[in-house]
């Protein structure tokens, strides 16, 4: 009797106390397997997730807890990262191979577990071992919690557009081969926009189409999932306004150009024409402001209104020069957060670490290699050594042997970092770490330097969002730089681009106990060493701490 009115309560617990449901478990399967594609045109075999390239999409709500259970059944080691995602207290789910986990040895698997708090919009996730991530990533959408709007108008569509970087070759092969001889690795043959490559000599793609109504709003989700370049996109005929960038919303501005950086998203307004039919080229080219080569070619794809005759004309645009430096800096300088009282920049606006991290790639002589030298990547000198067991590990059981506490904040001696070598810089090695107290805030300048070449570098840093308060060309200057930081609205990320012979001042406030990596998303350049790490000890409470690791983390 009792029992009959059961399907009552529940009913009632769910329609009347939505609260009660609404952070939901989330639960997905990765499978990791090899897959020939049609897409790009060639017969090999790529490394993939459920035969999938681009990867599944990932759709979540702020607030919900996310269970991807990841199984491998290729021959390689494998993790994956959730960019973006800041994992508090949950490091052990992050995903960088040695860093926060050893990796998912082939036949093993392992459930990566984590909560999205705070967060809402666009990331990418990817394999975050070796060069696996060119075509292992895919995106990860955030919704606001329900009935939370987002803080523009409400779009009819959302669009994902995920651009890529494609090898004829095995991508694996590509870059052991560059370890092992020093020199720089083959450039990659095609970019691709949602898988598609093109145009590339001898492939015909089908290519990419978005297709639209006109007189209505679309949300555009971009994520550049490319393996070593920083890539322009424009679509002819269409302005694109950005609302948000690393899944944090920005003031709304209007351009013609995205610049957009390895591990970086962009999320943008397109409206299109009221009366309008026909074709629009979408381009998506490189950007490279020095002597650095890349696949220099365009990649494209259509916008296309329905209604639209079986084949018009394309309407064409321009591509920005491949060293349109002014073109990236005024995208940048556009970004600013939102800084709306629903969603306010919490700069932190005292300093409790400030560090100034040299971030460069140079040349150590090695006399196996090729030219009896080989090329090193480095933050203030140190290039870093990739430990054979995972540093979270050794740092929550407390092995001693693995890494050290001795991260330079600091370069001992000075130099000219943008002006012209003659001399080299000797670089050491060293598996060394930075340590932080829970909820110091840390201020990095981070300088580029110009050893080879100078570079624009995308930095990232895991298990934090950054803002981004200040930039400039030449070296940092600590007496009148301070006075232009931006301490209001600057934007907040994950993933900055340094500019060529130029600095990036950061701050946040270390609040996520564990080990958190911070290097360059080219990933070239991570493989030769421009990488370093932070630990953060936990907090006096419990929930101040890191949790526990998972029973089935992967052993080395
Ligand atoms: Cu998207 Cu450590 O990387």
């Amino acid at each position: 009797m009792a029992l009959s009115w059961l399907p009552t309560i529940i009913f009632l617990l769910i329609f009347l106390f939505p609260a009660l449901v609404e952070s939901a478990i989330r639960h997905y399967n990765f499978t990791v397997v090899l897959k020939n594609t049609t897409k790009l045109c060639s017969s090999k075999s790529i490394v993939t997730i459920n035969g999938k390239f681009p990867g599944p999409t990932l759709y979540a709500r702020e607030d919900d807890n996310v269970n991807v259970r990841v199984i491998n059944k290729v021959q390689y080691n494998v993790t994956i990262h959730w960019h973006g995602m800041r994992q508090m207290r949950t490091g052990w789910s992050d995903g960088p191979a040695y860093i926060t986990q050893c990796p998912i040895q082939p036949g093993q698997s392992f459930l990566y577990n984590f909560i999205l708090t705070g967060q809402r919009g666009t990331l990418l996730w990817h394999a975050h071992i070796s060069w696996l991530r060119a075509t292992i990533h895919g995106a990860i959408v955030i919704w606001p919690k329900k009935g939370v709007p987002y803080p523009f108008p409400k779009p009819y569509k959302e669009k994902l557009i995920i651009l890529g970087e494609w090898w004829k070759a095995d991508t694996e092969a590509v870059i052991n081969q560059s370890m092992q001889t020093g020199l720089p690795p083959n450039i990659s043959d095609s970019y691709t926009i949602n898988g598609y490559p093109g145009p590339v000599p001898g492939c015909t793609s089908q290519g990419y189409t978005l297709h639209v109504e006109a007189g209505k709003t679309y949300l555009i989700r971009l994520v550049n999932a490319a393996v070593n370049d920083e890539l322009f996109l424009k679509i002819a005929g269409h302005n694109l306004t950005i609302v948000e960038v690393d899944a944090s919303y920005t003031k709304p501005f209007t351009t013609d150009t995205i610049f957009i950086g390895p591990g970086q998203t962009t999320n943008a307004l397109l409206t299109t024409d009221l009366q309008t039919t026909g074709k629009y080229l979408i381009a998506v080219s490189p950007f490279m402001d020095t002597i650095v080569a890349v696949d220099n070619l365009t990649a494209i794809a259509f916008l296309r209104y329905e209604d639209t005759l079986a084949f018009p004309p394309p309407v064409l645009t321009t591509t920005p020069a491949i060293n349109a430096t002014s073109e990236t800096s005024k995208f940048m300088d556009n970004l600013r957060s939102l800084n709306s009282k629903k969603y306010p920049a919490k700069v932190p606006l005292t300093v409790d670490h400030s560090l100034y991290l040299t971030i460069g790639v140079g040349i150590n002589s090695w006399p196996t290699c090729v030219n009896g030298s080989k090329a090193v990547g480095d933050i203030n000198n140190v290039s870093f050594v990739m430990p054979s067991t995972a540093l979270l590990q050794a740092h929550y059981y407390n092995i001693s042997g693995i890494f050290t506490n001795d991260f330079p904040g600091n370069l001992p001696v000075p130099f000219n970092y943008t002006g012209n070598f003659t001399g080299g810089i000797s670089t050491s090695n060293g598996t060394r770490l930075y340590r932080l107290a829970f909820n110091s805030t840390v201020q990095v300048v981070l300088q580029g330097t110009g050893i080879i070449a100078p570079e624009s570098h995308p930095i990232h840093l895991h298990g934090f969002n950054f803002f981004a308060i200040a930039k400039g060309l030449g070296n940092f200057d600590p007496k009148n730089d301070p006075k232009k930081f931006n301490l209001v609205d600057p934007v907040e990320r994950n993933t900055i681009s340094v500019p060529t012979g130029g600095w990036t001042a950061i701050r946040f406030r270390a609040d996520n106990p564990g080990v958190w990596f911070l290097h360059c998303h080219l990933e070239v350049h991570t493989s030769w060493g421009l990488k370093m790490a932070f630990v953060v000890d936990n907090g006096k409470s419990p929930d101040e701490s890191l949790l526990p690791p998972p029973s089935d983390l992967p052993k080395c």
